[in-house]
């Protein structure tokens, strides 16, 4: 009997192998080189380019299970996670595939005997539909399976306005691989509410979709053309959790062993008695979802891929407060999760510790400003008219509070209220324009140029090279001159110039003419042209043979910072872990830059060990080799190459020894030893998860060592030491220091006593109480307080009321002992002088402080105290 989720999956993969499917295992969530698709979120995403006939493989019929997300994008389950029985949005998908091999007959044959024979399920328990116009799928069911012609529901199109737009016909994502499906259904039984596929009740829990078979046809253009593939395929799916459910007798995958597990300890985690929570099951889902992503890569962030894990994991703490969590206990869940996967994917086992703490940090984070957005989410809700809560205020949550837009929409749902989502856009439209606007100095006379020339680049191997004047321009536009003096752009047929790209900057130097030169001060490219720009020193002619000659020393100290930069980036990998991706660099003659994902800042001791491993692969001294080769096979190799970029087919890959290899465009040194040494002189945090480290290397880094040699010195002579002995020296000065500031706090605290002495002599009777009433020249309101307690003391019984000014502001401080209390407190004394000078007062019977704001007003403010307490005291 197969009942578990771990058997299942293996029963699915075993039943195909033995139909001559390869079981291939799952692919990452994020979907290598396809900018289409924001996640995997189907068995078939892996083999897209197959089904287009771009790819081919050792096989024409394939098995997997694969780890999918629907969050985000097309298939976005995210809202619904938590209020029904089976949306997720994490889930394993069961597929097997067919590429031109067999087509719909066997499909459905495989299929209703997996699970009818293999599974056992009943079969008068299941039902099917097809697109409404697919004759030959319902002649299959009907004939060939045997199933009643009541059990076979044809489904068409939405509207006819919407062609193919039907549950009925699978697109991957508005283009690619698609084409008509059938489904097969499982009756959960009449005591749960719902109705067939087709009914108005379909969206109930009785009837669930478990396999989904499409036959894919056709390769949907941007346009909305369908183009058929090259041959008629089969891409089917099947939710691995519903079956699950089905198998363990449930009716809710959230019912099934690996969930059960997940919820139970969620449960015990937040104190929870309530299994049956809805929250239990969103946090269940969601430690899932996030777990995984981060395996695969993503980093919460606020934009893409990385903003749909963000707003994942806020919306799982947002149920955990709603259950009233006491402690961040998101990342604590990843044990759980290891404990039910780890088995079937080894790479959760061995990223636990990176999850753990990229979670805990989220959470700290989000943890922060939840309380107060809950404030003021509860606030718009108590003051809503109609039951919509505007743009502004949910774009108000989301840029003070971060709350992403779903979150809010979530709350809101439990109250019976909706969000504006369309005013939300707009609102976030807006910002985006005064972000732009506000990073506008005007606009660059570079975005002016535009050329179709094509320069061809000879500076990986010269530094000079002759050429022809292909093209010119001055501050108008393109021309057939430039005069001596005046400043413009020279496009040439061939250059040693390199142009600014992928983070090395432009190269500088000289045009030669044969009566003057061209001063280059930097190169760009302009479509495929070289722009190289700068000032004539000579009359310029379009036509001119030149000879271009770039500023060697200032590009060997570029190429070192630039093959420097992938020593780091492959350092730091080694180092910090894999989760290390470029996210910009900059490489000039004088340093590099070189941005990159990490979640915490760098330790001292691990930036250390980068150092000290950038400068032994230095020594190690590595050709560096360059290669052009098919982009497959330089990943297969194992270069870096950028999230999100796109490559030619053909590419360009930097290999350093065993150390690093990169996809790379620039220029580089030819081993490694001529950079000499590097030196990192900053890290810093840019944003949320990206560090920035800024480095120098060759001559500069002996610069920078000899600019620390010299303020070391420098420090040296100031303390009178020698630089080997400064350390001690200036410790004993800071302990010296210390030592004096204690020494003068004591004396001036003796010196306020002192003061304090003399002023008991001032004090008058007033009807036989002795009172003190004085001004003190600028005595730090916090010491009057010390001064007050003394002079009480001394006097034994009176009463007290001391003013200072001190910058334009009042010190006020009144006193009185314990036995005068009955007749004068010392919060009126305070106030009767305090409403004199700008301010106001109060305080305990005995004591009380007060400030205020007109110092020219003390005088007269201490001369009504007399006659107040005259009359307090008779
Ligand atoms: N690719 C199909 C689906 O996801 C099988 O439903």
């Amino acid at each position: 009997m197969i009942k578990t989720s771990a058997e299942l999956r293996q029963a699915f993969l075993d039943f195909f192998a033995t139909k001559q499917h390869q079981i291939v295992s799952s692919s990452s969530l994020v979907p290598g080189n396809d900018a289409t698709l924001l996640f995997t979120n189907a068995g078939m995403v892996q083999f897209k380019d197959v089904f287009l006939g771009a790819d081919k493989r050792s096989y024409t019929r394939a098995t997997s299970s694969q780890r999918c997300v629907r969050a985000g994008g097309k298939h976005n389950d995210l809202e619904n996670v938590g209020y029904t029985a089976r949306h997720h949005t994490f889930f394993e998908m069961l597929g097997n595939f067919s590429f031109g091999d067999y087509f719909k007959e066997e499909a459905i044959d495989y299929a209703w005997t997996f699970l009818t024979q293999v599974l056992g399920l009943p079969k008068e328990k299941l039902l099917v539909t097809i697109y409404e116009t697919d004759d030959e799928a319902y002649d299959l069911w009907a004939n060939k399976i045997g199933l009643p012609a009541e059990k076979i529901i044809r489904i068409g199109d939405k509207s006819s306005a919407k062609k193919y737009e039907s549950d009925n016909f699978w697109s991957m994502g508005d283009t690619g691989p698609c084409g008509p499906c059938s489904e097969i259904f499982y009756d959960h039984g009449e005591h749960i509410f719902g109705g067939p596929p087709g009914s108005p009740d379909e969206d109930g829990d009785r009837f669930i979709e478990i396999w989904n078979i499409v036959f894919m046809q056709f390769n949907r253009q941007a346009d909305g053309a369908m183009n058929p593939l090259p041959k008629p395929s089969v891409d089917t799916g099947m939710g691995l959790e519903r079956i699950a459910a089905i198998l363990q007798g449930v009716h809710s995958n959230y019912e099934i062993d690996i969930f059960q597990n997940l919820i139970k300890d969620t449960a015990q985690l937040l104190n929870c008695t309530d299994l049956e929570h809805k929250s239990l099951r969103v946090i269940a889902d969601h430690i899932r979802s996030c777990s995984f992503l981060i395996v695969d890569g993503v980093m919460p962030s606020n934009e893409g891929r990385g903003y749909v894990l963000r707003r994942i994991i806020r919306r799982a703490i947002r149920h955990g407060h709603k259950l009233e969590a006491k402690s961040h206990f998101f990342h604590q869940l990843v044990a759980s999760l290891v404990k039910q996967m780890g088995v079937a994917y080894p790479e959760l086992v061995s990223q636990q510790p990176i999850i753990e703490k990229i979670l805990r940090i989220e959470e700290e984070q989000f943890s922060r400003t939840l309380d107060r957005g809950m404030a003021l989410l509860e606030e718009i809700l108590s003051q809503l008219k109609g039951d919509t809560i505007s743009g502004d205020d949910v774009f108000k949550l989301y840029d003070t509070y971060g709350f992403p837009a779903d979150l809010t929409a979530d709350i809101a749902r439990e109250r019976d209220f909706k969000i504006d989502h369309d005013g939300f856009d707009i609102a976030m439209q807006q910002q985006r324009e005064r972000a732009q606007q506000a990073s506008q100095f005007g606009t660059d006379y570079n975005e002016q140029l535009k050329s179709d020339k094509v320069s061809s680049f000879k500076g990986y191997t010269n530094s000079e090279f002759s050429a022809t004047v292909i093209e010119l321009f001055n501050n108008e536009g393109s021309t057939s001159q430039l005069a001596d003096g005046e400043q413009g752009v020279v496009v040439l047929d061939h250059t040693p110039f390199y142009a600014e790209s992928g983070g090395q900057v432009g190269d500088s130097g000289i045009i030669v003419t044969k009566d003057g030169t061209f001063e280059v001060k930097d190169t760009v490219k302009v479509g495929h042209a070289f722009a190289h720009k700068g000032v004539a020193r000579t009359n310029i002619q379009l036509n001119a043979r030149v000879n271009a000659c770039i500023d060697v020393e200032r590009r060997q100290a570029i190429i070192k910072n630039h093959t420097a930069t992938h020593l780091l980036h492959a350092a730091l990998r080694t180092v910090l872990g894999d989760h290390v991706t470029q996210k910009g660099s900059l490489v000039d003659n004088e340093k590099l830059r070189f941005d990159f994902s990490h979640f915490e800042g760098v330790t001292s001791d691990e930036l250390k060990q980068v150092e000290r491993m950038v400068n032994h692969e230095i020594r190690r001294n590595h050709k560096r080799d360059t290669e052009l080769m098919q982009i497959d096979a330089a990943k297969a190799k194992g270069a870096m190459a950028l999230f999100g970029e796109k490559y030619d087919d053909e590419v360009r890959v930097v290999t350093l020894g065993d150390f690093s290899t990169e996809l790379c465009g620039g220029v580089h040194v030819n081993s490694t030893g001529e950079i000499g040494l590097l030196k990192i002189t900053s890290e810093s945090g840019i944003a949320a998860g990206i560090r920035r480290i800024e480095a120098v290397t060759g001559e500069a880094a002996l610069n920078y060592i000899d600019n620390q040699e010299k303020s070391l010195a420098s420090i040296a002579h100031y303390v009178k030491s020698d630089v080997g002995s400064v350390i001690d020296k200036v410790e004993q000065l800071v302990n010296r220091n210390k030592q004096l500031e204690r020494e003068f706090t004591q004396l001036k605290q003796q010196l306020a006593a002192q003061a304090g002495a003399d002023l008991v002599s001032q004090a008058i009777e007033i009807n036989g109480v002795k009172c003190l009433i004085a001004e003190l020249d600028n005595v730090l309101s916090k010491d009057l307080r010390s001064m007050l307690d003394e002079l009480k003391v001394k006097l034994n019984s009176g009463i007290v009321i001391l003013a200072t000014a001190n910058e334009g502001k009042v010190g006020l401080i009144a006193g009185v002992t314990k036995d005068l209390v009955g007749s004068v407190k010392a919060g009126e004394l305070v106030n009767l002088v305090a409403q004199q000078v700008g301010g106001k007062g109060g305080g305990r019977p005995d004591m009380a402080q007060a400030g205020g704001n007109q110092p020219e007003n003390i005088k007269s403010a201490l001369a009504s105290v007399s006659p107040w307490l005259t009359e307090k005291l008779t």
